[in-house]
């Protein structure tokens, strides 16, 4: 399968918003990532319902929505009211994953787990089989334009290894320093969803980022 490019509007310009947006549709990415912090999870608060509202107001590609966040399960609903096509909650905050997990499935939403780089892989043996996509954190969650951590290549092929036999379709998502100087090797590594946030809005040219990283 072609891998696939997530802008996160975490790096976006919240006041031209719905420019952004745009930007993005009519560029070669594939998903919008969205990215929610609580500032108890991680020690920043983003935005909430009514900006993931607006933002399906004009988006024409899916919200893949990453929820970093405590006890999200008292949200699942909400998020998938206000756009969510694809929920992420982190392994580290859901006591009863295989529960949650269950509950966004239900909602009629793709299911991923998010690991932080402390997290090994293979503590997610035996909720593989039930997950559409794994996000495997290549930064400490909280904050856009932080140094990628090379161990990341280590996991995602510990991940194909594990997914193979029991869930041989698994997406896997990185997320976290992703620019055109390590693209090519995360997806040799075996990574099919590409989540980048400095690198696009940073760039002078913004959909010539993506599609650099789209044809990586
Ligand atoms: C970090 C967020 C990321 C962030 C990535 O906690 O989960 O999605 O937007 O930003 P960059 O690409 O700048 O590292
Ligand atoms: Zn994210």
């Amino acid at each position: 399968m072609n891998h696939l490019i997530a802008p996160s509007i975490l790096a976006a310009d919240f006041a031209n918003l719905q420019r952004d947006i745009e930007m993005i549709n009519n560029s070669e990415a594939d998903w919008i990532h969205v990215d929610i912090m609580d500032g108890m999870f991680v020690p920043n608060i983003s935005f909430g319902f009514p900006v993931v509202s607006a933002v399906k107001k004009h988006a024409t590609k899916p919200l893949d929505v990453h929820l970093m966040i405590v006890e999200p399960d008292r949200y699942l609903k909400a998020f998938k009211d206000a756009g969510a096509d694809s929920i992420t909650v982190h392994y580290e905050a859901c006591p009863h994953l295989h529960r949650t997990i269950q509950v966004i499935k239900q909602l009629g939403c793709k299911a991923a787990v998010a690991i932080n780089p402390a997290t090994p892989v293979f503590l997610l043996e035996d909720i593989l089989g039930e997950l559409d996509m794994v996000l495997i954190m290549s930064v400490n969650p909280g904050f856009g334009g932080q140094h990628f951590i090379e161990n990341t290549y280590k996991k995602i092929k510990e991940l194909r290894t594990l997914s193979a036999d029991k869930n041989p379709d698994l997406l896997i998502e990185i997320d976290g320093g992703v620019d055109a100087t390590n693209v090519t090797k995360l997806i040799e590594a075996g990574a099919n969803v590409l989540v980048a946030g400095t690198s696009v809005f940073s760039s002078a040219s913004q959909p010539a980022a993506i599609s650099q990283l789209k044809h990586a």
